[in-house]
């Protein structure tokens, strides 16, 4: 393999089929902005520098969203502008200022389904056969839309031409188009983007001119890859297609290294899942969510940037966001996990319960509706039914810290900032407003009234007064 190539992954297009604020290749499939994979693609065939080459329009973001790549340690990225969307070759021009010599790894922005092993054919071309210039194809049924591949009578590649520049139907009926995937040797490349001209239907200056140009004197090879690997998204319909075929091969990824996904189940790029885990149907794994082994992530369930340890068993739909769950906890169903909140082993969070920047260590339990906010929750401590904490005044938020093996009462309200001691008991119904301290029991109840026989006489009485007011009308 060589080891001096250099990616050059074209994003200046304005893609105006998407019809949106956001630059087209920073539109999202399967977590990852579009950009990222023909960028990993290129680092993972071994590119060691890539160029993107941004507009000014969405170079700031651009930059962001290169800024969230997780990249190998040697490997670095760098952004040309073009300043004017002037084609493909036009694009490719503006990264020669950062392109070493070795070789360059030419790709269009928008094809996420391209992976390290399609290009490796080009690799390959450009070692055994000795050539300076290598191309992927594909054969299509239908190939209107792309560059066609013409070869002469022997069958050597001639030139791409684009279909607005098809001269006749035997050209138009070529099947064999242009992927948008180039590895030309630097100094070639040089040469035959400078010798570009725009006299063709688009007034564009086009990248695959350089092919043609090349021919003349080099030999070029044209890589026949799989069809799938040249779908580009142009349009939000094109992204959700491209975005199922993604969520389909990650699903099988973690298939084969010993994951249970259920059908329906969306999993993003960079998830990561312990063997014999189970995910169920319509759960969303988002961000950087990593789940350890021997879990259950049931139906409907939606998880970002969680951290789950071993043997969780996240009951069906559940919300859990940035936040961290220890070995063997229990979760839902319908619990509400949100950011910064951290459960130790053993914890067991019920339906309807909801914990923000909350720690509950090992073994607490609130098993049923209740709201911890900037909470601490001790070891082994139980929040009952119905329990609130009162974090928030409406301008400071306060914290609640509960100790170990204490107990709070169904249908309590703990008005922070408030302790609660080890051991401590809070009576059902209480509104604490002061530190309950260790071993002790607090009640905050009003004084309970017990009538005998009253509910009858009531009754009786207000049965006559309803009864006289009938026989007035
Ligand atoms: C291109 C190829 C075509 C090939 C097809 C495969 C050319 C002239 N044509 O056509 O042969 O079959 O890809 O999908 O290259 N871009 C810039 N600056 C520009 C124009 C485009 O950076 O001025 C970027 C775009 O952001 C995009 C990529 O280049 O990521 C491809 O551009 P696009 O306009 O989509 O080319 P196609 O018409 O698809
Ligand atoms: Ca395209």
């Amino acid at each position: 393999m060589k080891d001096d190539i250099c990616g050059i992954v074209l994003a200046a297009g304005a893609g105006t089929r998407m019809k949106s604020k956001l630059s087209k290749v920073l539109h999202r499939l399967a977590g990852r902005p579009l950009l990222h994979y023909p960028v990993l693609a290129a680092v993972e065939a071994g590119a060691r520098d890539v160029i993107v080459v941004a507009s000014p329009v969405n170079r700031r973001d651009v930059e962001g969203c290169l800024g969230e790549l997780e990249l190998p340690p040697g490997v670095s990225v760098t952004i040309a502008v073009q300043e004017q969307a002037r084609g493909t070759g036009d694009a490719a021009r503006a990264a020669l200022g950062e392109l070493k010599r070795g070789w360059a790894l030419i790709l269009n922005g928008d094809i996420p389904l391209i992976r390290a092993d399609d290009l490796l054919p080009l690799l390959d071309a450009c070692t055994e056969r000795a050539c300076k210039l290598a191309l992927l194809s594909c054969q299509l049924d239908d190939p209107s839309g792309y560059g066609r591949i013409l070869r002469d009578t022997a069958g050597k590649v001639r030139e791409i031409r684009e279909q607005k520049d098809l001269q006749d139907q035997q050209q138009r009926d070529v099947r064999e188009v242009n992927a948008g995937v180039y590895l030309v040797e630097s100094e070639l490349l040089r040469r035959t983007l400078g010798n570009l001209r725009n006299d063709n239907a688009q007034s564009e200056f086009y990248v695959t001119d350089i092919v043609a140009d090349a021919a003349a004197t080099e030999r070029v090879v044209a890589a026949t890859g799989e069809p799938a690997v040249l779908q580009g998204i142009n349009d939000r319909q094109q992204l959700a297609n491209l975005e199922a075929v993604l969520f389909e091969r990650i699903a099988s990824r973690h298939r084969l290294a010993g994951v249970t996904v259920e059908a329906g189940a969306r999993i993003d790029d960079a998830v990561s899942i312990g063997r014999d885990t189970t995910i169920r149907a319509n759960v969303s794994l988002r961000g950087r969510t990593v789940v350890g082994e021997g879990c259950v992530v049931d139906q409907g369930s939606v998880l970002d940037a969680a951290h789950l340890g071993r043997d969780v068993n996240v009951k069906p739909y559940c919300v859990i966001v940035d936040s961290r769950v220890g070995d063997g906890a229990q979760i839902g169903p319908f619990a509400h996990l949100r950011p910064g909140s951290e459960l130790q082993d053993d914890v067991h969070v019920g339906n309807f319960v909801e914990t923000k920047k909350t720690r509950m260590a090992r073994g607490a339990k609130a098993n049923h509706l209740a709201y911890l906010g900037d909470t601490d929750v001790g070891e082994a401590s139980n929040i009952g039914a119905g329990t609130i904490v009162c974090n928030y005044d409406g301008f400071s938020k306060e914290r609640t810290v509960i100790g170990k093996g204490a107990f709070i009462g169904s249908d309590s309200q703990l008005i922070a900032p408030v302790r609660v001691g080890d051991g401590a008991y809070v009576g059902t119904g209480t509104t604490l407003t002061q530190d309950a301290p260790d071993g002790s029991l607090v009640l905050g109840r009003p004084q309970l009234v017990v009538k005998e026989g009253y509910a009858t006489r009531l009754r009786q009485r207000l049965k006559a007064k309803a009864d006289a007011k009938k026989r007035h009308h």
